[in-house]
């Protein structure tokens, strides 16, 4: 053969090579192993065959999930997989079981566990919390404690797309014992008076990335827990909810600490906090270091920066003691809006371990946009520069 005739083949064989692998990534359909989109099927079972069997595959593979809604109670979705590319791509919507014990006592809808490289596309999850919210608010002791809708949990290189998490019944996302994880383009709705519905939720995790999300709920807008470590939020809307809070840190003696978060571009309306630090009023060796608050704008916000050291609830276990958490290094630039409240800047310390390295940098905030808001600054220490707009506190 000639050498000219023995490059083409070469040439075509490599084609067929890969369309042979693209054909090959595995593609496993719920509908298919049995789920029903007439959203009150249960459909448990087609999902977490089609999870074992993307999971289970040698090669890339997805699990799909059409178009239709399906009714699916608290599911597993663990690893290892014998891949590192699980892509789970979901056109459909997730709903809750109508009896709210079936997830409530279960401590996850959909915990995915133990896995590297996994891809969730898409898909709307409904857990139909009301009924559990009106249990607990009429004080019933009946209640279960609830099921959070998506946990992601010790995994590596997850990434989840455009996910939809509707009325969870306790939080609806949280990030724990992870190492890089990216969240872009979530959507979290819940009533602003919805019991403990967190929109997110990061702790012992380090390398995770919010983007381009909105959260709407009746608790913390996104909440970081101990051990969250170079974490990165930008492009977020919060509102109504509680802010994105940095704590409650401090609860135990031993702790890790926060450091190295990033908190940029995001608009909070409607919301009881803006950025925030909390901390019990407890001893602890927990700490937060090197925080950058930056570019944040406030609609009618009650507390737009907070750091809120002297948290003690029901004043149980920790009247009359100081928080052990030492904060340094944290940085708010370029903050602006009305506060709901008059006082707009607040830095309540420990009286043990005062906040260090606090500095604020064109800050302008105004009561209701019309009077002049004031700081309260206690065990505080820091700088600031450019427009400072309540003055007051160094
Ligand atoms: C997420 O949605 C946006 C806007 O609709 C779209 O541009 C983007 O491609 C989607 N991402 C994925 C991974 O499907
Ligand atoms: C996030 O949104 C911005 C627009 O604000 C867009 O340029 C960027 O591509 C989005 N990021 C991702 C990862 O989709
Ligand atoms: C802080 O975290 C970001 C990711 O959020 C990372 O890119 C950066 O390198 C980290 N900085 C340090 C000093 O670790
Ligand atoms: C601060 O914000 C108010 C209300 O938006 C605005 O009227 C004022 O000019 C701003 N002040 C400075 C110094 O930027």
């Amino acid at each position: 053969m000639s050498k000219h005739l023995i490059q083409i083949l070469s040439y075509f064989l490599t084609i067929i090579t890969i369309i042979s692998t693209v054909a090959a990534a595995a593609s496993y359909n719920v509908k298919k192993l049995g789920a029903k989109p007439d959203g009150k099927t249960d459909s448990t079972n087609a999902f977490i065959t089609a999870w074992s069997r993307a999971c289970g595959s040698d090669q890339p593979a997805t699990m799909y999930v059409p178009r239709g809604t399906y009714m699916v109670g608290g599911m597993e979705f663990s690893g290892p997989c014998k891949n590192g590319d699980v892509t789970i791509r979901i056109d459909g919507t997730l709903v809750a079981p109508k009896n709210y014990f079936v997830l409530g006592k279960a401590k996850y809808w959909l915990r995915l566990q133990y896995v590297h490289g996994v891809t969730v596309v898409g898909g709307v999850m409904d857990a139909k919390g009301a009924a559990l919210w009106g249990c607990k608010l009429s004080s019933s002791k009946n209640c279960p404690d609830g099921a959070t809708s998506l946990a992601i949990i010790n995994s590596e290189d997850v990434k989840v797309y455009n996910l939809t998490s509707t009325n969870s019944q306790m939080f609806h996302i949280v990030i724990n014992g992870c190492n890089n994880v990216k969240m872009v383009g979530a959507n979290v709705m819940a009533p602003w008076n919805s019991p403990n519905t967190d929109g997110i939720h990061v702790q012992l995790s380090t390398e995770v990335t919010i983007l381009n999300s909105t959260i709407s709920t009746g608790d913390d807008c996104i909440s970081i827990g101990p051990g969250a470590t170079n974490l990165w939020i930008e492009n977020v809307n919060c509102g109504p909810g509680h802010g994105i809070s940095i704590g409650s840190l401090g609860k135990d003696l031993n702790e890790q600490g926060v450091r190295n978060v990033t908190v940029k571009r995001v608009n909070f309306k409607d919301a009881d906090n803006g950025l925030r630090i909390k901390s019990w009023a407890r001893p602890s060796n927990g700490f937060v270091n090197d925080v950058l608050f930056q570019n944040a704008m406030m609609t009618n916000v009650e507390n737009p920066i907070v750091i809120d050291q002297n948290y003690c609830p029901g004043l149980k276990n920790c009247p009359n003691q100081a928080s052990g958490v030492k904060i340094n290094n944290v940085k708010y630039e370029n903050v602006h809006g009305t506060s709901a409240t008059k006082v707009a800047v607040k830095f309540d310390c420990s009286k043990k371990y005062p906040c260090k390295g606090i500095t604020m940098q064109d800050v302008n905030l105004t009561f209701k946009n019309k009077v002049p808001a004031s700081a309260y600054c206690v065990n505080a220490g820091g700088k600031t520069s450019g427009v400072m707009k309540p003055t007051g506190c160094f």
